[in-house]
């Protein structure tokens, strides 16, 4: 039998917090290569290294049908036009699919097949489930002016794959255009 602890935890929306959980914290230094604006990237580098988003995760077990979980708190900000992100990855286990659920603030998430390259947006908020496919690298954007908080529930075995982005990246980029987020091409930024 589970713990306690790995039976029920306790989370809070507003801070993206789970009791007992020290998150995982990606600054700004943690992104470079990830946003399309190169000269906005290194402004905002040489203006600090904030946090940008921080994850707490749960792992209570490796067996075949295990769950784990995070909660994820992203910032509201942008780097040029772009949005404050997650770096995004693909799930070692290519067949492992997630659900996200929005808890707080106002997101979107970039959603790509790995295999035809189909780009396609999702609105992350509360009162929304997204989800995401096996073989579909996943980003997630702060698209508001208050802090992003959602639940991601995925297989344990699923494993995570940031190598694949590092190389080749996310071929769009979310921007914001008259206020609202808009998915371009990367090169055609
Ligand atoms: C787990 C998952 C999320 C992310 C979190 C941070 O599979 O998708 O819990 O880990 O949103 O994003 P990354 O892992 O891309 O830094
Ligand atoms: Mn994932």
């Amino acid at each position: 039998m589970l713990n306690s602890a790995a039976l029920l935890s306790c989370f809070d929306p507003g801070l993206g917090t789970i009791a007992g959980v020290v998150p995982v914290k990606r600054c700004l230094s943690d992104l470079r290569g990830c946003f399309a604006d190169a000269t906005a990237y290194e402004q905002a580098r040489a203006a600090g290294n904030p946090v940008i988003y921080t994850v707490a995760g749960v792992e209570p077990g490796g067996g075949e049908g295990d769950l784990h979980y995070g909660v994820g708190l992203i910032r509201p900000g942008r780097v040029g036009a772009e949005y404050f992100m997650t770096k995004g990855h693909l799930h070692a286990w290519r067949a492992a699919a997630e659900v996200y659920i929005g808890l707080s603030g106002r997101g979107v998430m970039l959603l790509e097949d790995e295999v035809t390259g189909e780009s396609r947006t999702a609105p992350l908020e509360p009162h929304r489930v997204v989800y995401v496919p096996g073989g579909t690298a996943h980003r997630t954007m702060n698209t508001g002016d208050a802090p992003l908080t959602y639940v991601g529930i995925y297989p344990a075995k699923a494993g995570h794959d940031y190598g694949a982005i590092a190389r080749n990246n996310f071929r769009c980029v979310v921007v914001e255009r008259d206020g609202r987020p808009v998915m371009v091409e990367r090169n055609q930024l």
